[in-house]
This record gives structure tokens, C-alpha cells and sequence, in this order.
């Protein structure tokens, strides 16, 4: 969201001055022309609500919840969009296997969450990196094995080789910037790096990331680097829904929302969640809750 009002770059179209942002929401019907649905269902949509009280869109780009799997803030959760991040990252560009040591940046996050206990339920040491005392604590609710704040360690690689001695498998990497450089000092051979999102560059606006190459320790350690779109695995979604589902139903999942109130507070929660405030998912009530 943050790089589609930018004018950089990205994979997707941007938003212009005027235009309403892009948000994914959870709506109740009110009116349909469709025969699939009816005043008073509930559906979800990734993107297409934006951020406003009302939304004439098409039935083909929602999907109907249903709240035997999950409660109705869950489907912006770890069954939407974020749990499908975490979830298809770690299985099929990460390659988790049992054994291994997951780092995750932004853990106490919505994705990083989600992402830490995923590591923990396929038999993975998961290792947290966050920007405070609370957030850590959070994580070792999670299943956690450990965590570090990368705000007050003043050598942040020093710190993840000693808790990581064999080194990193997987880097679930949220951030990028200085976190990115200091575990990159710190891979296992044939480690899987995989590039989820950029929250630390978030105000370079297309200027070169000036951190230090650390292309040596990419070949030392055999790694692959891989860019990650959850929009380019739209055929896993089914799987990857159906096991969080699961999960859930064997009461294997924690998650926790961090909820703003009123439409004109989003811009309000959308620089928290940028400035590390938020605890768990950042979600705005536009109305009153079913
Ligand atoms: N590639 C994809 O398909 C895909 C899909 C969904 C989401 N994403 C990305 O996944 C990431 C997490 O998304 P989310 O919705 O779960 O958000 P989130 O983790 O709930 O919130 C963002 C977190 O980023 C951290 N952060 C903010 N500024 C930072 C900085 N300068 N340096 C380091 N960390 C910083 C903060 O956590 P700390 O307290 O730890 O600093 C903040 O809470 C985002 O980068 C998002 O763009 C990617």
C-alpha cells in the first residue's frame, strides 16, 4: 500500500491523487444483482473495497466467508491475504523443511505472526526480529524460540550468530534495509532468502539501497534470493486456506488484531503500522461488527 501511492515503480498500479486507496475489507451485502449473493452475507475482498464506507464492485473479485472456518476478522488475517503470504512463502519459496532455522523480520506482525508459528508447526526453529521488549514477549507466546530487538542490539549480526550458530535456512524477510544486511552475514549453506516485503525502505522512494553487497556471502553459502508475490500463487490459495483452516479448528493458531476505530482514523492506523506501533493486524472498524 505504501509503495502504490509512491510514484516508484511496482508491480502493480498506483494510486493517484483522487482516486480511493486500495484496501482490502471485509463488506456486508446490501444490495446484489447477482444470484451467488444475498442482503446480509458476508465477503472479503484483497484489495478492491478500498478504504470507504461503500463499494459497487464485482461479484468476481469477492469470495463469500464463511464463518465456521473462522471468525470475520480472521479472513483479513491468517485467512486472507496475510495468512496466504506467510503460509505459501514459507512452503514453496522458502522450502521449509523440519529442522531448520527460520528467521522472520517484522515477526510480531500480521504476516510475521502467522509466519513464526507456521515455521514452528513444520518442526523449524523460528527466530523473531522486532523492534521491542513487548513484541518479543508476543512472539514467545507464538512458539518462538527466541527473538531479537533490533532496535537496541548494537550489533545486530553479532546478535543473530550467537542465537543462530549453525546459521540461517530460511530469512523470512518483511523489511529489508539493515536487518536484511546483518542476516545475510549469517546464512547456512543453501539457505533460502525470501523477499516479502520492504517496510524499510519504505520512504526511499526509488533511490539505490545503499546498505553494504553481500554477494560473497551468497555464493559462500550457495543461497538462493527470490522476490515473493502471494498474487502469483492464486492456484495454492485453496491449499494453503484449507490447512490454515485446520490449524485453526485444532486450535494450533494464535491471532491478534489491532484495531482502529472509524473510517477517518485509516490513514491514522495506516502510520502506525508503519512506525512499528501496531501489535498484530492492523484493521480499522468502519462499522458496527455483525
Ligand atoms: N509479497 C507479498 O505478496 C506480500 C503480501 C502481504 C504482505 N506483504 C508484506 O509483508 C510485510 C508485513 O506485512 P503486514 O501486513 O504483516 O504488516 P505488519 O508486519 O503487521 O506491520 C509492519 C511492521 O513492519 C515493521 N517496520 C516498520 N518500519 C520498519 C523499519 N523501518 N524497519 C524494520 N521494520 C519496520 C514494524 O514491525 P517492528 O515492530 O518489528 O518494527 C511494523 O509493525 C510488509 O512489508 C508487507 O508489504 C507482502
Amino acid at each position: 500500500m505504501r509503495a502504490r501511492i509512491s510514484p516508484q515503480k511496482n508491480y502493480a498500479a498506483g494510486v493517484g491523487p483522487g482516486d480511493v486507496m486500495l484496501g482490502g475489507a471485509i463488506g456486508e451485502v446490501i444490495r446484489s444483482n447477482s444470484p451467488e449473493y444475498k442482503p446480509g452475507d458476508f465477503v472479503v475482498s484483497d484489495l478492491t473495497f478500498g478504504w470507504q464506507d461503500y463499494a459497487v464492485i464485482s461479484h468476481s473479485v469477492v469470495r463469500r466467508i464463511d464463518p465456521d472456518l473462522a471468525p470475520l476478522p480472521c479472513w483479513l488475517d491468517f485467512m486472507g491475504l496475510n495468512g496466504l503470504t506467510a503460509y505459501i512463502g514459507l512452503v514453496e519459496s522458502g522450502g521449509i523443511r523440519p529442522g531448520d532455522t527460520v528467521l522472520i523480520s517484522a515477526a510480531a506482525g500480521s504476516v510475521g505472526q502467522i509466519a513464526g508459528q507456521i515455521a514452528k508447526l513444520t518442526g523449524c526453529r523460528a527466530i523473531a526480529v522486532t523492534s521491542s521488549e513487548e513484541k518479543i514477549a508476543r512472539c514467545r507466546e507464538l512458539g518462538y524460540d527466541a527473538g531479537i530487538n533490533y532496535r537496541t542490539e548494537p550489533d545486530l549480526a553479532a546478535a543473530i550468530a550467537k542465537e543462530c550458530p549453525d546459521g540461517i535456512d530460511v530469512f523470512f524477510d518483511n523489511t529489508a534495509g539493515p536487518i536484511h544486511d546483518a542476516v545475510l552475514q549469517n546464512l547456512a549453506t543453501h539457505a533460502r532468502i525470501i523477499v516479502c516485503g520492504t517496510v524499510a525502505l519504505a520512504e526511499t522512494f526509488g533511490q539505490p539501497d545503499i546498505g553494504p553487497r553481500f554477494m560473497r556471502q551468497i555464493l559462500v553459502a550457495r543461497a538462493r534470493i527470490e522476490g515473493f508475490l502471494v498474487l502469483d500463487y492464486q492456484h495454492r490459495y485453496v491449499e494453503a486456506r484449507t490447512r490454515l483452516a485446520e490449524w485453526n479448528r485444532a486450535g494450533k493458531l494464535q491471532y491478534q488484531y489491532d484495531i482502529a476505530d472509524g473510517l477517518e482514523n485509516t490513514p491514522n492506523a495506516f502510520l502506525r503500522m508503519l512506525t512499528s506501533k501496531n501489535l498484530g493486524k492492523q484493521l480499522v472498524r468502519v462499522g458496527p461488527e455483525a
